[in-house]
Protein backbone atom coordinates (compact mmCIF):
# COMPACT_ATOMS: atom_id res chain seq x y z
CA UNK A 1 0.00 0.00 0.00
CA UNK A 2 1.51 3.61 -0.93
CA UNK A 3 0.06 6.36 1.21
CA UNK A 4 0.05 9.54 -0.58
CA UNK A 5 -1.40 13.25 -1.24
CA UNK A 6 -4.38 11.79 -2.68
CA UNK A 7 -5.00 8.74 -0.45
CA UNK A 8 -8.54 9.17 0.56
CA UNK A 9 -8.70 7.92 4.33
CA UNK A 10 -11.93 6.05 5.89
CA UNK A 11 -11.76 4.13 8.91
CA UNK A 12 -14.17 2.88 12.08
CA UNK A 13 -14.74 4.50 15.31
CA UNK A 14 -15.66 2.28 18.35
CA UNK A 15 -14.59 1.59 21.86
CA UNK A 16 -12.35 -0.43 22.14
CA UNK A 17 -11.06 -1.00 18.59
CA UNK A 18 -8.08 -3.39 18.66
CA UNK A 19 -9.79 -6.37 17.67
CA UNK A 20 -11.67 -5.15 14.75
CA UNK A 21 -11.04 -7.54 11.62
CA UNK A 22 -12.98 -4.34 9.24
CA UNK A 23 -9.62 -2.90 8.25
CA UNK A 24 -8.05 -6.38 6.59
CA UNK A 25 -10.59 -7.16 4.49
CA UNK A 26 -11.32 -3.18 3.28
CA UNK A 27 -7.16 -2.40 2.44
CA UNK A 28 -6.84 -6.37 0.95
CA UNK A 29 -10.55 -5.17 -1.73
CA UNK A 30 -8.64 -1.59 -1.74
CA UNK A 31 -5.33 -2.72 -2.93
CA UNK A 32 -7.34 -5.43 -5.29
CA UNK A 33 -9.11 -2.75 -6.79
CA UNK A 34 -5.91 -0.38 -7.04
CA UNK A 35 -7.92 1.93 -5.26
CA UNK A 36 -6.29 4.81 -3.57
CA UNK A 37 -8.06 4.52 -0.33
CA UNK A 38 -6.87 3.56 3.25
CA UNK A 39 -8.76 2.17 6.02
CA UNK A 40 -7.64 2.95 9.54
CA UNK A 41 -9.01 2.13 13.29
CA UNK A 42 -9.90 5.16 15.12
CA UNK A 43 -10.41 4.26 18.92
CA UNK A 44 -12.49 6.66 20.45
CA UNK A 45 -13.12 7.44 24.28
CA UNK A 46 -16.91 7.95 24.65
CA UNK A 47 -16.74 11.56 25.76
CA UNK A 48 -15.13 12.20 22.65
CA UNK A 49 -17.97 10.77 20.34
CA UNK A 50 -18.68 14.78 19.21
CA UNK A 51 -15.16 15.85 19.05
CA UNK A 52 -14.29 12.40 16.77
CA UNK A 53 -17.38 13.70 14.62
CA UNK A 54 -15.84 16.84 14.12
CA UNK A 55 -12.82 15.79 13.15
CA UNK A 56 -14.34 13.59 10.25
CA UNK A 57 -15.48 16.65 8.68
CA UNK A 58 -11.94 19.01 9.43
CA UNK A 59 -9.82 15.91 8.06
CA UNK A 60 -11.82 15.26 5.16
CA UNK A 61 -12.46 11.78 6.21
CA UNK A 62 -14.15 9.97 3.46
CA UNK A 63 -16.75 7.78 5.23
CA UNK A 64 -16.47 5.76 8.86
CA UNK A 65 -17.52 2.46 10.36
CA UNK A 66 -19.60 2.39 13.55
CA UNK A 67 -19.36 -0.03 16.11
CA UNK A 68 -20.29 -0.84 19.75
CA UNK A 69 -20.85 1.79 22.28
CA UNK A 70 -21.04 4.57 19.24
CA UNK A 71 -24.11 3.16 16.65
CA UNK A 72 -26.93 5.06 18.39
CA UNK A 73 -25.44 8.17 20.04
CA UNK A 74 -23.81 8.75 16.93
CA UNK A 75 -27.28 9.87 15.39
CA UNK A 76 -27.51 13.06 17.02
CA UNK A 77 -24.11 14.34 15.15
CA UNK A 78 -24.90 13.68 11.85
CA UNK A 79 -26.55 15.74 9.17
CA UNK A 80 -28.81 13.06 7.29
CA UNK A 81 -30.04 9.32 7.53
CA UNK A 82 -30.92 6.58 5.13
CA UNK A 83 -34.36 5.48 5.51
CA UNK A 84 -33.05 2.43 6.88
CA UNK A 85 -30.86 3.73 9.89
CA UNK A 86 -33.45 6.38 10.57
CA UNK A 87 -36.42 3.40 11.39
CA UNK A 88 -33.60 1.36 13.05
CA UNK A 89 -32.54 3.59 15.30
CA UNK A 90 -28.75 3.10 14.97
CA UNK A 91 -26.11 3.89 11.95
CA UNK A 92 -22.78 1.84 11.57
CA UNK A 93 -21.95 3.86 8.41
CA UNK A 94 -21.33 7.39 7.63
CA UNK A 95 -20.63 8.89 4.16
CA UNK A 96 -18.77 12.33 4.53
CA UNK A 97 -20.17 13.87 1.33
CA UNK A 98 -18.56 17.57 1.33
CA UNK A 99 -18.90 18.13 4.95
CA UNK A 100 -22.67 16.70 5.44
CA UNK A 101 -22.16 13.36 7.31
CA UNK A 102 -25.01 10.86 6.14
CA UNK A 103 -25.47 7.76 8.06
CA UNK A 104 -26.86 4.31 6.88
CA UNK A 105 -27.12 1.00 8.54
CA UNK A 106 -25.93 -1.23 6.33
CA UNK A 107 -25.93 -4.48 9.55
CA UNK A 108 -29.49 -5.14 8.54
CA UNK A 109 -28.67 -5.69 4.77
CA UNK A 110 -25.69 -7.60 5.08
CA UNK A 111 -27.11 -9.54 7.44
CA UNK A 112 -29.91 -10.86 5.10
CA UNK A 113 -27.13 -11.47 2.25
CA UNK A 114 -25.28 -13.86 4.78
CA UNK A 115 -28.17 -15.86 5.60
CA UNK A 116 -29.46 -16.23 1.90
CA UNK A 117 -26.50 -15.96 -0.26
CA UNK A 118 -23.79 -17.96 2.12
CA UNK A 119 -26.32 -19.79 4.43
CA UNK A 120 -28.84 -20.72 1.41
CA UNK A 121 -31.94 -20.02 4.06
CA UNK A 122 -34.93 -18.27 2.61
CA UNK A 123 -36.54 -16.51 5.56
CA UNK A 124 -39.93 -16.53 4.05
CA UNK A 125 -42.78 -17.78 5.94
CA UNK A 126 -40.97 -18.93 8.75
CA UNK A 127 -40.45 -18.78 12.34
CA UNK A 128 -38.11 -17.05 14.29
CA UNK A 129 -36.05 -17.31 17.87
CA UNK A 130 -33.91 -14.33 17.42
CA UNK A 131 -31.98 -13.97 21.35
CA UNK A 132 -31.06 -10.16 22.20
CA UNK A 133 -32.24 -6.72 22.22
CA UNK A 134 -29.06 -4.70 20.93
CA UNK A 135 -28.39 -2.42 18.36
CA UNK A 136 -28.04 -5.64 16.26
CA UNK A 137 -31.06 -7.23 16.97
CA UNK A 138 -32.57 -3.91 15.88
CA UNK A 139 -31.13 -4.68 12.58
CA UNK A 140 -31.72 -8.18 12.11
CA UNK A 141 -35.32 -7.71 13.38
CA UNK A 142 -36.04 -5.50 10.46
CA UNK A 143 -34.42 -7.41 8.20
CA UNK A 144 -36.07 -10.85 8.96
CA UNK A 145 -39.27 -8.97 8.89
CA UNK A 146 -38.82 -7.31 6.05
CA UNK A 147 -37.89 -10.55 4.31
CA UNK A 148 -41.44 -12.11 5.16
CA UNK A 149 -40.82 -14.20 7.92
CA UNK A 150 -44.30 -15.41 9.59
CA UNK A 151 -43.16 -14.97 13.35
CA UNK A 152 -40.46 -13.59 15.23
CA UNK A 153 -39.87 -14.79 18.93
CA UNK A 154 -38.12 -12.37 20.97
CA UNK A 155 -35.62 -13.20 24.22
CA UNK A 156 -33.48 -11.18 26.00
CA UNK A 157 -31.62 -11.20 29.79
CA UNK A 158 -33.40 -7.49 29.95
CA UNK A 159 -36.78 -8.23 29.58
CA UNK A 160 -37.43 -4.47 29.77
CA UNK A 161 -35.20 -4.40 26.62
CA UNK A 162 -36.68 -6.95 24.74
CA UNK A 163 -39.89 -5.16 25.07
CA UNK A 164 -39.21 -2.08 23.67
CA UNK A 165 -37.86 -3.37 20.87
CA UNK A 166 -40.72 -5.51 20.35
CA UNK A 167 -42.96 -2.07 20.66
CA UNK A 168 -40.64 -0.46 18.25
CA UNK A 169 -41.23 -3.17 15.89
CA UNK A 170 -44.97 -3.18 16.26
CA UNK A 171 -44.43 0.87 14.88
CA UNK A 172 -43.54 -0.49 11.64
CA UNK A 173 -44.73 -3.81 11.15
CA UNK A 174 -48.00 -4.10 12.90
CA UNK A 175 -49.73 -6.67 10.46
CA UNK A 176 -47.24 -8.33 8.81
CA UNK A 177 -45.71 -10.25 11.54
CA UNK A 178 -46.78 -12.24 14.26
CA UNK A 179 -44.66 -10.78 17.04
CA UNK A 180 -43.96 -12.58 20.51
CA UNK A 181 -42.24 -12.08 23.61
CA UNK A 182 -40.35 -14.90 25.03
CA UNK A 183 -39.57 -15.07 29.03
CA UNK A 184 -35.60 -15.71 28.94
CA UNK A 185 -35.92 -18.63 31.28
CA UNK A 186 -38.09 -20.15 29.03
CA UNK A 187 -35.80 -20.03 25.90
CA UNK A 188 -34.46 -23.60 26.22
CA UNK A 189 -38.11 -25.21 26.74
CA UNK A 190 -38.83 -27.77 24.29
CA UNK A 191 -42.15 -26.44 23.30
CA UNK A 192 -40.61 -23.23 22.08
CA UNK A 193 -37.60 -25.09 20.27
CA UNK A 194 -39.70 -27.61 18.42
CA UNK A 195 -41.39 -24.93 16.17
CA UNK A 196 -37.99 -22.79 15.68
CA UNK A 197 -36.84 -23.00 11.69
CA UNK A 198 -34.59 -20.47 12.31
CA UNK A 199 -32.38 -19.58 15.22
CA UNK A 200 -30.09 -16.07 15.82
CA UNK A 201 -27.88 -15.51 18.35
CA UNK A 202 -27.41 -11.65 18.32
CA UNK A 203 -25.97 -10.96 21.90
CA UNK A 204 -22.13 -10.76 22.54
CA UNK A 205 -22.50 -13.76 24.38
CA UNK A 206 -19.92 -16.04 23.20
CA UNK A 207 -17.03 -13.63 22.41
CA UNK A 208 -15.27 -15.45 24.96
CA UNK A 209 -14.46 -19.08 25.77
CA UNK A 210 -15.49 -18.82 29.08
CA UNK A 211 -18.75 -16.88 28.36
CA UNK A 212 -22.35 -19.05 29.10
CA UNK A 213 -23.67 -21.54 26.83
CA UNK A 214 -27.25 -19.16 26.49
CA UNK A 215 -29.26 -21.72 24.23
CA UNK A 216 -28.74 -25.97 23.89
CA UNK A 217 -29.05 -26.52 20.28
CA UNK A 218 -29.81 -30.47 20.49
CA UNK A 219 -33.44 -29.34 21.65
CA UNK A 220 -33.59 -27.75 18.00
CA UNK A 221 -36.06 -29.94 15.47
CA UNK A 222 -33.37 -31.09 12.59
CA UNK A 223 -34.43 -28.81 10.31
CA UNK A 224 -33.43 -25.59 12.51
CA UNK A 225 -30.75 -23.48 10.64
CA UNK A 226 -28.52 -21.74 13.97
CA UNK A 227 -27.05 -18.39 13.30
CA UNK A 228 -24.65 -16.97 15.42
CA UNK A 229 -23.29 -13.37 14.74
CA UNK A 230 -20.42 -13.47 17.32
CA UNK A 231 -17.72 -13.47 14.47
CA UNK A 232 -14.70 -13.96 16.97
CA UNK A 233 -14.45 -17.43 17.01
CA UNK A 234 -16.26 -20.77 16.52
CA UNK A 235 -18.61 -20.10 19.82
CA UNK A 236 -20.25 -23.13 21.55
CA UNK A 237 -23.58 -22.90 20.19
CA UNK A 238 -22.21 -23.18 16.94
CA UNK A 239 -20.40 -26.19 17.91
CA UNK A 240 -23.23 -28.06 18.90
CA UNK A 241 -25.37 -27.31 16.21
CA UNK A 242 -23.00 -28.82 14.27
CA UNK A 243 -22.73 -31.77 15.88
CA UNK A 244 -26.15 -32.42 16.08
CA UNK A 245 -26.08 -32.25 12.14
CA UNK A 246 -27.80 -28.37 12.16
CA UNK A 247 -27.19 -26.16 9.07
CA UNK A 248 -25.39 -22.96 10.64
CA UNK A 249 -23.21 -19.77 10.66
CA UNK A 250 -21.22 -17.92 12.46
CA UNK A 251 -21.14 -14.41 11.96
CA UNK A 252 -17.88 -13.70 9.71
CA UNK A 253 -19.96 -13.32 6.73
CA UNK A 254 -22.34 -11.03 7.94
CA UNK A 255 -18.97 -8.90 9.06
CA UNK A 256 -18.01 -8.95 5.15
CA UNK A 257 -21.75 -8.27 3.92
CA UNK A 258 -22.08 -4.94 5.69
CA UNK A 259 -18.98 -3.84 4.93
CA UNK A 260 -19.15 -4.75 1.33
CA UNK A 261 -22.17 -2.24 1.33
CA UNK A 262 -20.30 0.59 3.31
CA UNK A 263 -17.12 0.17 0.83
CA UNK A 264 -19.38 0.13 -2.04
CA UNK A 265 -21.18 3.88 -0.44
CA UNK A 266 -17.37 5.03 0.02
CA UNK A 267 -16.47 4.12 -3.30
CA UNK A 268 -19.32 4.06 -5.72
CA UNK A 269 -17.45 0.31 -6.69
CA UNK A 270 -18.58 -3.36 -6.27
CA UNK A 271 -17.09 -4.69 -3.14
CA UNK A 272 -14.76 -7.55 -4.44
CA UNK A 273 -16.62 -9.83 -1.46
CA UNK A 274 -14.51 -12.75 -2.14
CA UNK A 275 -11.06 -11.12 -2.04
CA UNK A 276 -12.41 -9.23 1.51
CA UNK A 277 -13.25 -13.32 2.55
CA UNK A 278 -9.97 -14.36 1.46
CA UNK A 279 -8.31 -11.70 3.30
CA UNK A 280 -9.73 -12.77 6.34
CA UNK A 281 -9.25 -16.48 5.90
CA UNK A 282 -5.38 -15.68 5.45
CA UNK A 283 -5.10 -14.35 9.13
CA UNK A 284 -7.08 -17.24 10.03
CA UNK A 285 -10.45 -16.47 10.50
CA UNK A 286 -13.06 -18.95 10.85
CA UNK A 287 -15.19 -18.45 7.71
CA UNK A 288 -18.06 -20.86 8.69
N1 LIG B 1 -21.32 -10.28 12.52
C1 LIG B 1 -21.53 -8.98 12.40
O1 LIG B 1 -21.38 -8.38 11.35
C2 LIG B 1 -21.99 -8.21 13.60
C3 LIG B 1 -22.64 -6.98 13.44
C4 LIG B 1 -23.06 -6.30 14.60
C5 LIG B 1 -22.80 -6.83 15.84
N2 LIG B 1 -22.15 -8.04 15.94
C6 LIG B 1 -21.89 -8.64 17.24
O2 LIG B 1 -23.12 -8.82 17.88
C7 LIG B 1 -22.96 -8.72 19.29
C8 LIG B 1 -24.02 -7.76 19.84
O3 LIG B 1 -23.79 -6.48 19.32
P1 LIG B 1 -24.75 -5.25 19.70
O4 LIG B 1 -24.29 -4.10 18.91
O5 LIG B 1 -26.17 -5.66 19.63
O6 LIG B 1 -24.35 -5.04 21.24
P2 LIG B 1 -25.23 -4.41 22.42
O7 LIG B 1 -26.15 -3.38 21.86
O8 LIG B 1 -24.27 -4.08 23.48
O9 LIG B 1 -26.18 -5.64 22.92
C9 LIG B 1 -25.61 -6.73 23.60
C10 LIG B 1 -26.65 -7.84 23.72
O10 LIG B 1 -26.01 -8.98 24.34
C11 LIG B 1 -26.73 -9.35 25.52
N3 LIG B 1 -25.82 -9.88 26.52
C12 LIG B 1 -24.57 -9.43 26.85
N4 LIG B 1 -24.04 -10.20 27.84
C13 LIG B 1 -24.99 -11.13 28.16
C14 LIG B 1 -25.03 -12.22 29.07
N5 LIG B 1 -23.99 -12.49 29.87
N6 LIG B 1 -26.14 -12.99 29.10
C15 LIG B 1 -27.19 -12.73 28.30
N7 LIG B 1 -27.21 -11.73 27.38
C16 LIG B 1 -26.11 -10.93 27.32
C17 LIG B 1 -27.38 -8.05 25.99
O11 LIG B 1 -28.43 -8.36 26.86
P3 LIG B 1 -28.93 -7.25 27.93
O12 LIG B 1 -29.87 -6.38 27.16
O13 LIG B 1 -29.58 -8.03 28.98
O14 LIG B 1 -27.69 -6.52 28.41
C18 LIG B 1 -27.83 -7.49 24.63
O15 LIG B 1 -28.99 -8.14 24.17
C19 LIG B 1 -21.52 -8.26 19.52
O16 LIG B 1 -20.75 -9.41 19.81
C20 LIG B 1 -21.10 -7.72 18.16
O17 LIG B 1 -19.72 -7.85 17.94
C21 LIG B 1 -21.77 -8.73 14.84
Amino acid sequence: MKITGRTKVVGVIGHPISHSLSPIFHNAAFEYLGLDFVYVPFSVRPEELKTALRAVRALNIVGINVTVPFKEKVISYLDELSPEASSIGAVNTISNEDGKLVGYNTDEEGFIRSLTREGKFDPEGKSVLLLGAGGAAYAISFALIKAGIKKLVLTNRTEEKARRLLSHLRKFFKDKCELCFLEFSRRNSPEVMRKVDLFVNATSVGMRPDDPVLIKPHLFPQNTFVYDIVYNRETEILRAAKKRGLSCMGGLDMLIYQGALSFEIWTHQRAPVEIMRKALKEKGCCVI
